[in-house]
């Protein structure tokens, strides 16, 4: 039996999975976001570690007999938020996570001190990347970056809670903008420009490596007979990657969840740093990635039923099931600004196009199809990174809408592949990054792809449609940047 946890933003969630890949338990406990400024976005761990006691005590009491077999712990965490910690391993602020933007002009700094960022990192500085965030707690609380012994990104600190260990994974360390991605090793340069060494950061290891064990207190709290090893583990889209079984170069996701996420396998690190392509390790060995995030994908429809008083499911209800033309609204996503392709964190969302006789529904329709467009972007930058996409695997919150996958499907020109359980996400394969760093089996033969349900393709004549809005998308961008400014 394994574990899996995924330390998200707006739940953390764990799933029991037996030695066949089958999912026999699941729980999930919700977290809140604490915004004391526009575009600040902050946790504090000890809800993090209230949460994961709550669905492993949950797991615990549903499946006793299996929670006491249990061999390995996987993590998968919400990537890029810094949790800082004092000499004594406490936590010194609420984690500054990876939608918080305060650190924009901190990221021109960044790259001001360390000119061959780009290079090494593999991606340009953007503010929700860890270290921007480092030189902009220096700046404005100079007396907790002075206290500050140990930086952890957070399911980093999960596992020091956990085992006492303070160790972290490729895939999520490439978030931080302090790792050499093609090496995968700490840089010293890059540490030096946010006032850092090596000695605040976790020991690396690869996301299937044994990665220390649960505390013996906490094993006898779930009754387990021995004390399970943790897996090296993942940022949130590397473990979804391996539960998706998308290891093998040009395997390809697009993940509907808070943020969104278009992600592609690589078997070499390729940097794109200019159009925001992020470039990391994945969290298998010797295996990379290139992605593209807009940052308010799932949570731009949750805003507007925050907004409106409507629920999710009464808003879509509202829409024809199948779109024959694009709303005549146009919506800019970008509520805590935007990476891919823009890489601008003082932006803000756009509503263009209204009319007296405008509708709810015409509000929605336009709120999907403006984080398809922004999903367009993404298509268009990873093809300039050497990625030509035309199929991938469509999972996270938003993939319950079947409407919402046949807008992306004809906006972004992707066949989209609906998954039996394409929900699951990262905790799945933090389980079987648990499983690899227990076993030592071949990745292949564990990572094997879910069943397809479904296959959406591009509708050519709804596409067709879409030619002028995404125009007019693109136009409206800077034309709002300028405007605000
Ligand atoms: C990826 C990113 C988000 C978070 C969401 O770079 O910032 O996908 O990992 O949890």
């Amino acid at each position: 039996m394994f574990v899996g946890i995924d330390l998200g933003t707006s739940a953390i969630k764990a799933v029991l999975v037996d030695d066949s890949q089958t999912v026999v338990g699941s729980q999930s406990h919700p977290l809140t976001i604490s915004s004391p400024h526009d575009g600040w976005n902050e946790q504090d761990p000890h809800d993090w570690w209230v949460g994961t006691l709550a669905v492993l005590d949950a797991l615990a009491a549903a499946h006793p007999q299996q929670m006491s077999g249990v061999r390995g712990i996987g993590l998968s965490g919400q990537q890029h938020g810094a949790v800082l910690l004092d000499a004594g391993g406490e936590v010194l602020r609420p984690c500054i996570l990876w939608n918080d933007v305060r650190a924009t002009a901190e990221c021109a700094e960044f790259e001001h001190r360390f000119p061959h960022s780009r290079q090494v990192c593999g991606n340009v500085a953007m503010p929700g990347f860890t270290a921007p965030k480092l030189i902009w707690v220096a700046r404005h609380e100079p007396e907790i970056f002075a206290a500050t012994r140990h930086v952890l990104l957070p399911k980093a600190w999960l596992r020091y809670r956990l085992t006492g260990e303070m160790i972290e994974d490729m895939s999520d360390a490439s978030g931080t903008l302090w790792l050499d991605v093609g090496h995968r090793r700490w840089s010293d340069d890059a540490l030096a420009a946010s006032g850092l060494t090596r000695h605040a950061m976790p020991a690396l290891v690869e996301g299937t490596a044994p990665a220390g064990r649960l505390h013996d207190v906490l094993a006898r709290r779930w009754d387990m007979k021995t004390r399970p090893v943790l897996a090296g583990s993942a940022g949130d889209n590397a473990a979804g990657a391996v539960g998706l079984g998308a290891v093998q170069a040009g395997s390809a996701f697009l993940s509907l969840g808070t943020s969104g996420v278009l992600w592609v396998t690589t078997d070499r690190f390729r940097p794109h740093p200019q159009g925001g392509i992020h470039a990391f390790c994945h969290a298998v060995p010797r295996m990379w990635h290139q992605m593209g995030v807009t940052l308010s994908a799932a949570s731009s429809l949750a805003w507007w039923s925050r907004t409106t008083g409507v629920t999710e499911t009464a808003l879509l209800a509202e829409l024809p099931p199948q779109v024959t033309r694009p709303s005549p609204v146009l919506f800019l996503p970008y509520l805590s600004g935007e990476r891919t392709p823009h890489n601008d964190g003082t932006i803000r969302g756009v509503f263009a196009g209204l009319s007296s006789g405008t509708t709810r529904a015409e509000m929605t329709q336009a709120v999907l199809e403006g984080v398809a467009f922004s999903f367009r972007d993404v298509v268009d930058v990873l093809a300039e990174a050497g990625s030509h996409l035309t199929q991938a695997d469509v999972i996270g919150g938003g993939s319950r809408s079947r409407l919402w996958i046949s807008i992306l499907a004809s906006v972004t020109g992707l066949s989209l592949h609906r998954l039996a359980h394409g929900e699951q996400g990262g905790a799945f394969g933090a389980a079987r990054l648990a499983r690899l760093a227990v076993t030592g089996e071949a990745v292949d033969s564990v990572c094997l792809p879910p069943q397809r349900v479904e296959t959406v393709s591009p509708d050519a004549a709804l596409a067709a449609t879409y030619a002028t809005p995404l125009a007019r998308y693109r136009a409206l961008y800077p034309a709002v940047r300028d405007a605000m400014r």
